[in-house]
C-alpha cells in the first residue's frame, strides 16, 4: 500500500468495533509518534494512553455524546504542558547532553536562545504554542496509523476541563489538547461509504 493509498483508506471513524489493537502494534505506533517534529525539539506535551473502559466511561459525559471514545480499542490523549519556561528548556538540554555526549557548557548558547524565545511569548502564547506542537504529533499519529492500517478519529469535541479532571492532568502540569480514539472500524460504520471531500490540488496548492 502506498502512502497515498493509506491516506485514502483512512477516515474519521464514527463507530469502532470491539477489536483490540495488539500491544506491539500500539507500541510501534506510539514510537512513531514519539519521533514527531516539534519547535526546537522541545516536545512540550505528553501522550496519555487510556485503555481502561472504566476511565473512558468516566470521560463520556465530557465527550459531547461521542461514545467512540469508549467503544474504541484505546483512547489517545495529547496533553500540553502548562508550565512552560526555563524548566522546559533545561529538561531538554539534559537530554541533548546525554544523547549527543556533550557537556552542558557546550549547549549554553542553544539553551539561552530557546529560553529567550519562550520568554518573549505571553503565557497564553506559550500555551498555544504547546498545543500546536501536540497537534503536529496528532497529525503524525493519523498518518502512521493509516500506514499501519489502524483506524482513528481525531477529536476536539470534548470538554478539556472535564478531561483534565478525570485524568488528573492538572497536578501533572498538563492540560488536554486533542484526543484520538484508535482501533478497528465497525463494519456498520456509515461513514466508511462517505466520499472524501477535499479541495482540488490547484485550489489548495499555490505554486509561486
Ligand atoms: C482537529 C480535529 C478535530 C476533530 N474533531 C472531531 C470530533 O470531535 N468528532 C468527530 O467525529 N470528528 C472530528 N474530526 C474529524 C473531521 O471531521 C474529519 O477529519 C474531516 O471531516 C475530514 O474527513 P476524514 O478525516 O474522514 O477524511 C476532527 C478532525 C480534526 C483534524
Amino acid at each position: 500500500m502506498t502512502l497515498l493509498d493509506a491516506l485514502g483508506w483512512r477516515y474519521a471513524v464514527k463507530q469502532f468495533s470491539d477489536e483490540k489493537i495488539i500491544e506491539e502494534e500500539l507500541k510501534d505506533l506510539l514510537d512513531a509518534v514519539r519521533l514527531s517534529a516539534s519547535s526546537y525539539g522541545l516536545q512540550p506535551y505528553r501522550i496519555v494512553v487510556v485503555e481502561s473502559k472504566v476511565v473512558r466511561e468516566r470521560l463520556l459525559p465530557f465527550s459531547y455524546g461521542q461514545d467512540k471514545i469508549a467503544q474504541s480499542s484505546h483512547l489517545i490523549v495529547f496533553a500540553a504542558q502548562t508550565e512552560l519556561g526555563d524548566g522546559t528548556v533545561d529538561h531538554y538540554i539534559d537530554k541533548c547532553a546525554e544523547i549527543s555526549n556533550k557537556h552542558h557548557r557546550e549547549l549554553v548558547h542553544f539553551s539561552d536562545q530557546m529560553k529567550s524565545a519562550l520568554a518573549a511569548k505571553t503565557p497564553e502564547q506559550r500555551q498555544q504554542w504547546a498545543h500546536q506542537q501536540a497537534y503536529i504529533a496528532l497529525g503524525n499519529l493519523l498518518t502512521c496509523a493509516a500506514v499501519m492500517k489502524i483506524d482513528s478519529c481525531p477529536m476536539t469535541g470534548f470538554d478539556s476541563v472535564g478531561y483534565d479532571d478525570v485524568l488528573g492532568l492538572a497536578k501533572k502540569g498538563l492540560t488536554t489538547s486533542v484526543i484520538c480514539p484508535i482501533g478497528r472500524r465497525h463494519l456498520d460504520d456509515v461513514q466508511v461509504h462517505r466520499p472524501k471531500v477535499r479541495f482540488d490540488y490547484d485550489e489548495l496548492v499555490m505554486e509561486i
